[in-house]
């Protein structure tokens, strides 16, 4: 059956240019990671609960000290306004009237001040630039418009080549500026490059700057994230940059478990990464996720319909995640990781093979499958 949320990308391919279609909805290299994050999530299998009394359901959850109605909040992306002429705005003002929180990429094409008013709780996501100046005035400026946490992300040293779309999003913005923000907007090109020379002490300097919680996103190994909690990240947030930075990076539905298993119940894990359906977020839970992000299927909603795009969206996928929740015997959305629904070490990897190969493939985990 094709939901409403199944048929939004080809709405969308009908309404945009197709540059800024492909732009989106592209991967990096051969876009295996890409093409292969949905189907991951699909891999899961659960073990339901029964004779539990699930006439009350709760899906609303608190991430660092926000209060969301869903466990369901919106990704960063860049170019929001060529989705849709309201851009981050409109894309904030759907996630207020959904109850939930949006990260607002450090490319925004809007003011972090005119996102802030469209009164939906947000996050920074900052791309640390070369430019430690330019990076700390952005940062000042979304601090100073509101922002409650900062998400670094750590998975993009480079851009990696996208070999399908435009070859830089400076292809689809010639002549106009990506940063509407002050201290970017007008900045050649070349001032922009992303600092190659992250290390965990940059989770301190962001820390200090800004005073907000860091959260490190790019987390796809269980050391990664000890070391992460151990500079000081109040969270971690399991990506492979929905397949657009290296290619042929685990799946997040495979990689979540083992993080979350090693971060421990006290600090809170995200994920992204071809989540779709309330069946998705239910299987993100029982992994030990706090709450899942949204990356393309916003910026479809958002081309479709705007704001009201996005609150359909994420309430569609809400109600999907209360059903998914009664039938599988769990009334709370913070109790889903203890009813131990799924494998923890996710969903098996695809044999992918050809006649003339062994069928025998290493697991992420090290194991090996001797069968199909
Ligand atoms: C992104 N993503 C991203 N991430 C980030 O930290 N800063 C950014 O500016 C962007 N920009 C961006 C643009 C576009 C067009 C896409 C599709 C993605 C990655 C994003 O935050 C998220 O990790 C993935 O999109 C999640 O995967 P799904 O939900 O798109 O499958």
């Amino acid at each position: 059956m094709t939901t409403w949320v199944d048929g939004l990308e080809e709405q969308a391919r009908g309404l945009l240019p197709e540059a800024v279609f492909r732009y989106f909805s592209q991967g990096s290299g051969a876009g295996l990671s890409a093409a292969e994050a949905c189907q991951a999530w699909e891999d899961m299998r659960f073990l339901p609960r029964v004779m539990r009394d699930v006439s009350k359901v709760s899906v609303s959850t608190t991430v660092l000290g926000t209060p969301l109605d869903v466990p369901v909040a919106l990704a960063p992306t860049t170019l929001q306004r060529q989705a849709h002429p309201g851009g981050e705005v409109e894309m904030a003002r759907g996630a207020a009237n959904a109850g939930t929180l949006v990260c607002v990429s450090s490319n925004s094409g809007s003011t972090f001040a005119v996102v802030a008013e469209a009164g939906a709780p947000w996050w920074v996501q900052a791309y640390v630039l070369k430019d430690r100046g330019l990076t700390t005035a952005m940062l000042e400026r979304a601090v100073a418009a509101g922002a409650r946490a900062v998400v670094l992300t750590a998975d993009t040293p480079v851009v990696a080549v996208k070999h399908e779309g435009p070859a830089s999003v400076w292809d689809l913005v010639p002549g106009e500026h990506l940063h509407a923000n002050e201290d970017l907007a007008g900045v050649r090109h070349s001032s922009l490059e992303k600092a190659m020379d992250l290390t965990p002490d940059t989770i301190g300097w962001l820390a200090e700057v800004t005073g907000l919680p860091v959260v490190v996103k790019g987390i796809l190994r269980a050391d990664d994230a000890t070391i992460a909690l151990a500079a000081g990240a109040a969270g971690v947030w399991v990506s492979n940059h929905g397949g657009r930075q290296l290619d042929r990076s685990i799946a997040t539905a495979r990689a979540l478990g083992p993080v979350a298993d090693a971060v421990g119940g006290g600090t809170p894990v995200f994920v992204d990464g071809g989540v779709r359906h309330g069946l998705d977020v239910l299987a993100a839970l029982a992994l030990g996720a706090q709450a899942v992000f949204i990356g393309r299927p916003a910026l479809w909603a958002l081309a479709v319909s705007g704001a009201d795009g996005v609150t359909r969206l994420v309430g569609t996928i809400r109600a999907e995640l209360g059903e998914a929740m009664r039938l599988a015997g769990v009334t709370d959305a913070g109790d889903v990781r203890a009813a131990r629904l799924v494998d923890s070490e996710g969903p098996p990897v695809r044999l992918w093979h050809r006649p003339d190969q062994e069928l025998t493939v290493p697991t992420a985990l090290g194991r090996r499958r001797g069968d199909r």
